[in-house]
């Protein structure tokens, strides 16, 4: 019998990458999505690359009633990984209200539904973002973290905050938070990636879209940065080892391997790359030249965020294995054959 997860916002970017390696590693997948801000489609192109299409439900995780009811129906699941959630920074900051109830709400209600049926894994999908202007580098887990920027960024501090309470009263209950740094890249079939609603906030989709012509040129914000050409430094990591680094984190909760019932991992390379870097990458691979500006700063950027990934490797036995080359290859190819398909 295979283990049956819960995977939520499983038709998402992060998501979708992290269903197939647990349907490559023989896991029964359910995904719960309510499809605002991902498509339908994504599971016959999940089915295309694994010969299995997931179980799908179509539910917003803030009805309390009905994400009861689905978790009664999956209640032999043994694990739930959260990724649903809303994700724009600054839509974020425009509408902060809807950013903390879309959040938090679906994190409640799946926390409850999850407990009340006896499912006690839970991975939270989290962001470097909680680390807000980190004083030393590379950041490690045992970084203070700090009030983020953004409200979107606030979710998921709290989100941690709410956990470790939990944990903390629920000694059957078991989690693992996950702060992923700069997730970029697609995957190598072409056929699942990024989809970014309307304008991307990413420096990665603005690239793509950038060169594939929809947008007219990129902004870099800020050259006047205390780094080596004066733009920001990021740990880019491909999305799929993003995602195999959930399957290692789930392994571990379902082997009991935990030291404390809810434990944080950085995921990332542990190698900075700047904007310009990525640009100049993005020519290199793809022999062309992109149309970029350098203007002002973004209000909430940091100089740099690079992570320690000696925890991950040390207790999840994961480590990053995709060059910045391989990020942005596939991220290109994504691009073209997602255009093609859809003009
Ligand atoms: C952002 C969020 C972070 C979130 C992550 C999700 C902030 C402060 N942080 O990270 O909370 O978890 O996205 O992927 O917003 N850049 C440009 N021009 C662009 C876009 C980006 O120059 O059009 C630069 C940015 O200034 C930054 C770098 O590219 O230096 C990376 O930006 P981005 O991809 O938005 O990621 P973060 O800001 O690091």
């Amino acid at each position: 019998m295979k283990t049956k997860i819960i995977v939520t916002g499983g038709c998402g970017y992060i998501g979708s990458h992290t269903v197939i390696e647990l349907i490559e590693n023989h896991f029964d997948v359910v995904i719960i999505d309510d499809l605002s801000n991902s498509t339908e489609k994504t599971l016959q192109r999940i089915q295309k690359i694994t010969g299995v299409l997931p179980t799908f439900v179509n539910l917003d995780l803030k009805d309390e009633n009905a994400t009861h009811t689905i978790f009664e129906t999956h209640k032999d699941a043994l694990g739930v990984i959260h990724f649903a959630a809303h994700k724009a920074v600054g839509e974020s900051v425009q509408k902060p209200l809807r950013y903390y109830k879309n959040n938090l709400y679906s994190l409640l209600n799946t926390l409850e539904a999850q407990s009340e049926h006896g499912i006690t894994n839970f991975i939270f999908s989290s962001s470097a973002t909680v680390y807000g202007t980190p004083d030393v580098l590379p950041i490690t887990e045992k970084n203070e973290t700090q009030r983020p920027f953004s409200p979107y960024g606030n979710t998921k501090k709290i989100a941690e905050e709410i956990l470790d309470d939990y944990s903390k009263s629920n000694k059957e209950f078991s989690a693992i938070s996950l702060r992923y740094f700069n997730p970029i890249g697609a995957h190598e079939s072409g056929e699942i990636g990024e989809l970014p609603n309307g304008i991307p906030n990413n420096l990665m989709p603005y690239i793509t879209q950038t060169a594939a012509g929809i947008r007219e040129k990129l902004l870099v914000f800020g050259n006047d940065y205390p780094t080596k050409d004066g733009t920001p430094i990021r740990d880019y990591i491909h999305v799929v080892d993003l995602a195999k680094a959930h399957v290692f984190a789930l392994n571990r909760l379902l082997h009991k391997e935990q030291e404390k019932s809810l434990e944080f991992f950085n995921l990332g390379t542990g190698v900075g790359y700047s904007v310009l870097d990525v640009i100049n990458s993005f020519e290199e691979v793809t022999n062309s030249k992109l149309n970029y500006e350098i203007t002002g700063r973004r209000e909430g950027d940091v100089a740099q965020l690079y992570a320690a990934t000696d925890l991950a490797k040390e207790k999840l036995g994961w480590t990053a294995k995709k060059e910045l080359n391989e990020m942005i290859i596939s991220s290109w190819t994504w691009e073209q054959k997602y255009r093609n398909e859809t003009n």
